[in-house]
């Protein structure tokens, strides 16, 4: 049994990370760090796990998955999931204003202009406030009972926190959507795998929400924005009131609807969107226009699959044609040799394209490329850009037909490729590409990060014979000398790499575990992993059954774990970084970890009685917070003891929450 101590723990946790999932997916304000965060979620899964009885049907860890569910059932929409009519022109705009102006019999109408979100559309059903199912659109009358899936979406409120639907019944309805960020990092990682890529966010979404094991979904990192409201009658009058409640309720729902007068309002709407797609980070394909008063609606009701109200006003497809100029190949830390297309700079949607990926050899041999064809590129929202054909026509007679190279271009070692992979890959251990990209990704921010280790400093180190291996940066101290000879380094970049260096050190094992770079193991299986096998020692000692069990972690990723630590240069290098003081577990025991203090940061000031600074700092430190010297917006209190100076008029002036000594010493006893 839990202590009534724990209990309250695992409550004021739940509440934190709820709390903080709202700022981050529906207000897309943080007030937390990924670190903080994810620090706060092993907690709770440690507590789950020492007191199953602790986890209720709102517990944040369903959000990473773990079921699988061998068939989805099906099940039948309370009310049917309509579509809308499509239309293409402001002609077809004031056409579907007269139908609704004469069919109400006056032209006193409100519209709510909401994006058209370009996803999945789901039902979502509550019960007494709490999300019980999750199903798709299916045909409209039937879908899929998919709610271990939807549970993962990012931000999608396990329980309503406030207004009017808490603890209430309902059904709101939605898009799940993939934003360009987790597309593109998807695609990446299963152009690195061989694997098929998608060729859009929606196309992923759909297909990640059909997977069975959950826990892929949750690494798929799947959102939502929300947009109906079902099962309220008589509470809630309008469409931009149902929209204040489900915002109030905590859902995501998009900021950027409108409510609009006329159809000039509305066409104004419309052309800003259609401008200001590309600075979005999710795609949309056009606008939905709702006539916004409930009762309206009712009145006007629906023919046959599409409700009367609504509509669909579509975005034209941006498609741009440019003069192929050659074809280079990239080297990716693999070893996977990705062929990119050199393009005649040419404007699309908001900027100037130059280059695309091509994929592997397959999609160039598909479209038949020639140097000097023309050829159609295409973006999706806030996408790369991708070649999507080629105007054969116009074909200069000349054009030779573009041949795939056999020979890696950074060490001329000859490639291969593996039965059921789309990639050549040059095997060269020692190639200086993979090593650049191997270090380069070691560096980066969702692994180690480091800060001034970007991409130019890495080649001019890796040039230099200082790196050959990420291990090798924890050695580079002894090269201080030798560091600041180089041109334009200098005393102050030189410390500051080194300080980067060092403060990687202290990464928690899932980035550590991640940034080492096992192939097919991404952010959220290293967190799996780390969870599960919570230090390199574990790891190693697994096999490959043991590893497959781990939620998440499939047979194909247990061989490739298995492969990494068998592999002596591998096991080299992370003996390497173990000995130089890199985090090597998962620091899941004895962190006491408080939701008031994790993931933020404090400033010290003035003088402390009972404490010295560095007491102070250790005590923060110990439950998962941060010690800065300086005060800045993104500090989350200062502690001033007696004779504060600066510091706290800073705070002040910036309205940043002081605490005195007491109430300090009152939130750590
Ligand atoms: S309302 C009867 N609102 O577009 C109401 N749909 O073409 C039907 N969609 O199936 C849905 N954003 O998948 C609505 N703000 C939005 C939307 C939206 C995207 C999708 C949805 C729907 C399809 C209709």
């Amino acid at each position: 049994m839990a202590s009534k101590a724990r209990q309250q723990e695992y409550a004021g946790l739940c509440r934190a990370i709820a709390e903080h999932d709202y700022r981050y997916y529906a207000l897309a304000d943080p007030a937390i760090s990924d670190e903080g965060y994810d620090t706060l979620m092993r907690r709770v899964a440690q507590l789950e796990e020492e007191y199953p009885e602790l986890r209720g049907p709102d517990s944040p860890t369903q959000r990473v998955g773990g079921g699988i569910t061998k068939e989805f059932p099906t099940v039948q929409h309370a009310v049917p999931m309509l579509s809308l009519a499509n239309t293409y022109s402001e002609a077809d705009l004031r056409d579907f204003h007269r139908r609704v102006t004469e069919a109400l019999g006056h032209d006193d109408v409100a519209y709510h202009a909401e994006l058209k979100i370009d996803g999945v559309a789901v039902s979502l059903q509550y019960e007494d406030g709490l999300l019980v199912r999750g199903a798709t659109r299916g045909d409209g009358t039937q879908g899929d009972e998919i709610t271990a899936n939807i549970r993962t979406v990012r931000g999608l409120p396990f329980r309503v926190l406030s207004g009017p639907l808490a603890g209430a019944r309902f059904e709101a309805r939605g898009e799940v959507y993939m934003d360009a960020h987790s597309f593109e990092r998807l695609n990446t990682e299963r152009e690195r795998d061989g694997e098929k890529l998608f060729a859009n966010p929606r196309n992923s979404a759909a297909g990640s929400l059909k997977m069975q094991d959950s826990a892929l979904v949750a690494a798929r990192g799947l959102r939502i924005f929300v947009y109906s409201l079902l099962g309220v009658e008589g509470a809630i009058h309008s469409q931009d009131a149902a929209f204040a409640a489900l915002r109030e309720a905590g859902f995501p729902v998009n900021p950027h609807a409108r409510l609009c007068a006329g159809v000039g309002e509305l066409l104004a709407f419309i052309d800003e969107w259609e401008a200001g797609r590309d600075t979005l980070p999710y795609d949309i394909d056009g606008v939905v226009i709702k006539v916004n008063e409930f009762a309206l609606q009712d009145k006007l009701g629906a023919i046959a699959k599409s409700p009367r109200w609504a509509i669909a006003y579509k975005f034209t497809a941006r498609k741009a044609s440019t003069v192929l100029r050659g074809i280079t190949f990239q080297v990716g830390r693999t070893g996977a040799v990705t062929p990119v297309a050199e393009l005649e700079p040419v404007p699309l949607a908001g900027s100037t394209i130059s280059r695309a990926t091509l994929h592997n050899e397959d999609f160039v041999r598909q479209l038949d490329l020639h140097i000097g064809d023309r050829v159609f590129i295409e973006k999706g929202g806030d996408v790369i850009p991708k070649v999507s054909g080629v105007d054969t026509e116009a074909r200069p007679p000349e054009a030779e037909p573009f041949v795939f190279t056999r020979e890696c271009p950074s060490c001329g070692t000859g490639l291969y490729r593996a039965e059921g992979d789309a990639a050549w890959f040059c095997g060269n251990p020692v190639c200086p590409a993979q090593v650049r990209a191997r270090i380069e990704h070691f560096a980066s921010r969702a692994a180690m990060d480091i800060e001034g280790l970007g991409e130019a400093v890495v080649d001019t180190l890796v040039a230099r014979g200082l790196l050959d291996s990420f291990a090798d940066l924890y050695d580079l101290y002894e090269h201080r000398a030798e560091l600041e000879a180089i041109d334009r380094f200098g005393e102050k970049s030189v410390a500051r790499l080194l300080d980067g260096i060092e403060a990687s050190k202290s990464r928690p094992f899932d980035r550590v575990l991640y940034a080492i770079g096992i192939r097919f193991v991404g952010e959220g299986t290293a967190r799996l992993l780390a969870r599960a096998l919570p230090s390199f020692e574990l790891l190693r000692a697994a096999d490959a059954v043991t590893l497959a069990a781990v939620p998440g972690v499939g047979p194909r990723i247990a061989d490739s774990i298995v492969r990494y630590f068998a592999d002596p240069h591998s096991r080299a290098l992370v003996d390497r970084l173990i000995a130089r003081g890199v985090t090597a577990e998962a620091d899941t025991q004895d962190a006491v970890l408080d939701p008031f203090f994790a993931g933020r940061t404090f400033v010290l000031t003035g003088t402390l009685t009972r404490f010295t600074r560095d007491e102070a700092r250790a005590e923060i430190e110990r439950r998962g917070g941060k010690v800065s010297g300086s005060v800045s917006a993104r500090t989350a209190h200062v502690i001033a003891g007696a004779e504060a100076g600066s510091k706290l008029d800073k705070a002040l002036a910036l309205g940043i929450p002081v605490l005195t000594e007491e109430e300090f010493l009152s939130r750590i006893t």
